[in-house]
């Protein structure tokens, strides 16, 4: 596809820190990356009808229902899985701007598509979650039966089982959703964001 040429940057008058104190918090995105399985969606839309409770302006985006709109071109080679992070890291900071706690379920299994959505958004603007659970366990699980096909031989390049997942090495928190329930684990994200200035 051809780059286009001879576009310019329009500045709008109305800017974030507008539409944040409009809002009465901040935006941030609440990155959650981890195997398939571990509990990504789960443990966000958990997060964010505690959020939404509090008056928080929020928004999730998840790998299953992104990949049925704006990525459904997209499949599971690591060059489509770069540009399905890449796409949503653009969004995410469109949300950011727009002054929403936006909350993405991504396998996102690439050190380095992550740390380019980090560097995509301001300093505090990323917090990475690593959702935690050993691919045992979400074997084991097996929600959608993708495991059982992926070692069947019916799913090629299935994180995991022939594709790799590079766990976070600094991510902003760690929840291990094997050790404990959903419950905690909630609290665990909450008193993070609020230990930090997120939310009040
Ligand atoms: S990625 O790696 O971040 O681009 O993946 P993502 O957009 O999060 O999509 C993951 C969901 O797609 C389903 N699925 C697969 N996952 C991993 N590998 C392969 N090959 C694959 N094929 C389909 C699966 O349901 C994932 O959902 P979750 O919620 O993670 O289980």
């Amino acid at each position: 596809m051809a780059k286009a040429t001879n576009i310019t940057w329009h500045e709008t008058q109305i800017k974030k820190e507008d539409r944040r104190r409009l809002n009465g918090h901040s935006s941030a995105v609440l990155w959650f990356t981890g195997l398939s399985g571990a509990g990504k969606s789960t443990l966000s839309v958990a997060v964010e009808q505690e959020l939404h409770g509090r008056g928080i302006r929020t928004y999730i985006l998840d790998g299953d229902n992104i990949r049925h709109g704006l990525n459904k071109n997209l499949g599971f080679s690591p060059e489509d899985r770069k540009e399905n992070i890449r796409r949503i890291g653009e969004v995410s900071k469109l949300f950011v701007d727009a002054g929403v706690m936006v909350l993405t379920a991504f396998i996102s299994p690439y050190r380095a598509d992550r740390d380019m959505v980090r560097e995509l958004v301001e300093d505090n603007e990323f917090v990475e979650i690593y959702v935690n659970c050993p691919l045992e366990e979400c074997e084991q699980r097996d929600p959608k039966g993708l495991y059982k096909k992926a070692r069947n031989g019916e799913i090629q390049n299935f994180t995991g089982i022939d594709a790799p997942y590079e766990a976070p090495e600094h991510p902003e928190l760690v929840v291990e959703t094997d050790k404990q329930p959903l419950e905690q684990a909630v609290g665990q994200v909450i008193r993070f964001l609020e230990e930090k200035g997120y939310i009040e």
